[in-house]
């Protein structure tokens, strides 16, 4: 995060703040992404995630999935290096991890390999689970991945159709009304001079559009890369759920750990106004009318 400008403007200091809230935008190429990004964002998660996950979206994610019985079949939708496949499989879960990038997946073998839990890993786009049966899984996730996905309506049946019926499929994302990629910002206003509090707005614009954006990536020293996510209203993944016969059944908007005071000012921020949205839907029984669309959302 750094403080993108500020200004004095009809006497009030306006300051706009890049929102920096730990998402990454899926990757543009038809492989995934450069050479190098895999290996930079395998560090950044490390075994544990890094410190947003750590201490805001993921306390949020286990919030709603709730105790894992051993020998729960977990699918890991977009599940980058693993580590949550990882933190899942030493719980007691059967966990199978799909990402569509193969240098996160080769990442993630790497690890399962220096240190086995039985994990499987393949390289798949969400929306063509090829050779993952219906009805396998209990519980599907998407850690942070189905905004990052181009085709999400069509990962979200996907995922419907592998996981068993009454199962659950919890993911997490960037919330759609707060956190709509550069086309949302947090602005502090100071009114009236010294003393006065600053007031903490979070500005976004383009809400309701679905639309894609671009963003480059330093990785280090003359390496970028440039990735794309894609912003969808909260209308369209309640329409797309439903539409795959997922009935919602909870929802969480991630407050910040304590821990997470000494990483980001934003803490206060988040208390107030969430970047980070949890959904929990369940799968409901093949054979029960689940479409109500008139007409599929748009993408
Ligand atoms: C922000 S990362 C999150 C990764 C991981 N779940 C985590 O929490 O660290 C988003 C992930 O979605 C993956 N992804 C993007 N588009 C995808 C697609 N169409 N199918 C499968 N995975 C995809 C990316 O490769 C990336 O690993």
């Amino acid at each position: 995060m750094g403080l993108r400008g500020g200004d004095i403007k009809g006497g009030r200091l306006i300051y706009a703040i890049d929102s920096g809230s730990g998402r990454w935008r899926g990757e543009m190429s038809e492989r995934g992404p450069t050479e190098g990004f895999g290996a930079w964002y395998d560090e950044k998660q490390g075994d544990t995630g890094d410190p947003w996950h750590r201490t805001l979206i993921d306390p949020g994610l286990f919030s709603l999935l709730g105790t894992i019985e051993p020998g729960t079949w977990i699918l890991d939708v977009g599940c980058g290096n693993g580590y949550l496949s990882r933190r899942l499989a030493r719980e007691g879960a059967r966990v199978v991890g799909v990402d569509r990038a193969r240098e996160l997946i080769e990442r993630a073998r790497a690890r399962e390999a220096s240190d086995p839990l039985g994990i499987t890993y393949h390289e798949r786009d969400a929306a063509h689970l090829d050779g993952l049966e219906s009805g396998t899984f209990q519980v599907a996730i998407a850690n942070m991945s189905l905004m990052d996905i181009e085709d999400a309506q069509g990962a979200i049946r996907e995922i419907a159709r592998v996981v068993a019926d009454g199962g659950r499929f919890v993911f997490s994302m960037s919330h759609p009304c707060f956190d709509v990629d550069n086309r949302s910002t947090w602005d502090i206003e100071v009114a009236g001079g010294p003393g006065n509090p600053p007031v903490v707005f979070r500005k976004i614009t383009n809400y309701r559009n679905p639309h894609s954006e671009r963003y480059t990536w330093k990785l280090g020293e003359g390496q970028t890369v440039i990735t794309t996510g894609y912003h969808r209203s909260l209308e369209f993944y309640a329409h797309a759920l439903r539409e795959a016969g997922w009935v919602i059944v909870d929802m969480v908007e991630p407050r910040p750990l304590p821990e997470f005071v000494g990483i980001r000012i934003q803490r206060e921020w988040i208390e107030g106004i969430p970047l980070h949205l949890v959904i929990e839907a369940r799968r409901e029984p093949r054979g029960l009318p689940g479409a109500r669309l008139n007409s599929a959302p748009r993408d």
